[in-house]
């Protein structure tokens, strides 16, 4: 199996460039950050008190999470409902990196599933860790960044387009406070690894990168 492990802050373009690059290149693109937010959804459900690591690894046992490929790309489903959506809004976004994503047990839980993905095809997975933690001997590890600004700037026009006026310098407060959130995983960069810093290129070139990158390789 090739697998293709791309890390980086938020807003970075990772899922979309992972998903244009994986059909490129036939592999299935994991999104590993919609296994944490499903986590997060299930206890913000159950009301449990996300503040205490405690009683969030007391209620894991009863995640049922899993990931579904077709058509329709990734679906994410939490004890067989489809909550692709659902984990998408600001409130699991901030609950998932403030809270959520902190707890170790929570990180060990998600070990086994992310590499049995990896077992089943070739993979472009993203996320934080997939480098330096799930993957370590992915052939390729790309770490893929871009300014804080020009990250706030893509995410405000996305969320223009989806017709939620966005306010930049919001947005802007968000994703530093993400970053600041994620450091504890961002911080650790697989030594052979890719940097990949997309500030001033056009999404096209960045994709054409990734695969060719990954084309030397395999
Ligand atoms: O990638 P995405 O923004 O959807 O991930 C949501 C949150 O999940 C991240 O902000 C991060 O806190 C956490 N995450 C993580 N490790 C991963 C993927 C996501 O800690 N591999």
């Amino acid at each position: 199996m090739f697998a293709i492990a791309i890390d980086g802050p938020a807003g970075a373009g990772k899922s979309s460039v992972a998903k244009a690059a994986a059909k490129e290149l036939g592999f299935t693109y994991v999104d590993t950050g919609a296994i944490y937010r499903a986590i997060a959804l299930y206890m913000l459900e159950k009301g449990v008190d996300l503040e205490d690591p405690a009683a969030v690894t007391a209620e894991l046992t009863g995640v049922e999470v899993s990931l579904e490929y077709g058509e329709f790309g990734q679906r994410t489903l939490l004890g067989g409902r489809n909550v692709s959506e659902e984990i998408r809004t600001q409130e699991v976004s901030m609950a998932t990196s403030k809270w959520v994503a902190h707890i170790p047990e929570v990180r060990e839980f998600l070990v086994g599933i992310q590499r049995g993905l990896a077992r089943k095809s070739n993979v472009i997975m993203d996320g934080r860790d997939i480098g330096t933690v799930i993957l370590p001997d992915a052939q390729l590890k790309v770490f893929l960044t871009a300014s804080a600004e020009e990250r706030a700037r893509r995410r405000t026009r996305q969320l223009e387009e989806a017709g939620e006026p966005a306010d930049f310098q919001q947005v802007l407060k968000e994703v530093v406070q993400r970053d600041k959130q994620d450091a504890a995983q961002l911080d650790l960069l697989p030594e052979d690894g890719v940097v990949l810093d997309s500030t001033g290129l056009s999404f096209r070139q960045v994709v054409e990168r990734l695969t060719a990158m990954a084309r030397e390789r395999m």
